[in-house]
This record gives structure tokens, C-alpha cells and sequence, in this order.
């Protein structure tokens, strides 16, 4: 059974099939999920609306081709959760292992510091 997930929990654990590409080739995975909450890229926007970090990453130009993105807001998502005002240095480490060839990073990284911003004026 092939299933695409969103945030939330799958209905029970079953199969799921990854599809990517090798060289152009196309290659798929099959697993059993070990966690019930998955989060992914595209269910971070919630009915509709982008999340904040995903506003941000537009609004600071942090997003340019897109190939790095799902992978920096993921993990941007993540440090934001465990750590609500991150330093400069806390964004940079919390980001590592993800690579981007267009910006510089410090559109990304500035980003980062707006959602974190943005989150805290919301949340009194
Ligand atoms: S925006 Fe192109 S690789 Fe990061």
C-alpha cells in the first residue's frame, strides 16, 4: 500500500513506499514507519496557509531554487520547537548537515531568527 503522509498520524502502521531518484533513475523503499507523528515539508502548512517559518523563508529570500528548503525548514522546525529563541551560532548548529548552494545561508539563517521572532510575539 502506497501512502502519502502529512502531518498527522497514519490510520495504523502500514507499509509505506518512498520514491526518489538516483542519476535519473527512479528508485523506491519500502518501510514500516518505527514512529506514529510524521512531519513532513508540505504538512507543515496547515488548511491552506504556509507555516510562519515557511513565510519567512519567502519573506527573506531564504528560498531561492527550493532544492535545500524542505530539508532547512524541517530542521529549522525542529530547533525551534526544542529551543523557542535560538542564538545566531544555536541556528547555524541547528542547521548544520544541510547544505545550500544559492543563498549564502544568511538569508536562511535570518529566517530562522524571524519565525523564532514572529512565534514569540504571537505566543504572549
Ligand atoms: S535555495 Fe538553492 S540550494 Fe538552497
Amino acid at each position: 500500500m502506497t501512502e502519502s503522509v502529512e502531518r498527522g498520524v497514519p490510520s495504523k502502521l502500514s507499509l509505506m513506499e518512498l520514491s526518489f531518484t538516483v542519476n535519473g533513475e527512479r528508485k523506491t523503499m519500502r518501510v514500516y514507519p518505527m514512529a506514529r507523528l510524521l512531519d513532513t515539508f508540505e504538512g507543515l502548512a496547515a488548511d491552506g496557509k504556509l507555516d510562519n517559518l515557511q513565510e519567512a523563508f519567502l519573506q527573506c529570500g531564504g528560498a531561492q531554487c527550493g532544492i535545500c528548503t524542505p530539508g532547512m525548514i524541517l530542521a529549522a522546525s525542529h530547533l525551534l520547537h526544542k529551543k523557542p529563541e535560538p542564538t545566531l551560532e544555536e541556528i547555524r548548529e541547528g542547521l548544520s548537515g544541510n547544505l545550500c548552494r544559492c543563498t549564502g545561508y544568511t538569508q536562511i539563517f535570518e529566517a530562522v531568527a524571524e519565525a523564532a521572532r514572529r512565534r514569540r510575539i504571537a505566543t504572549p
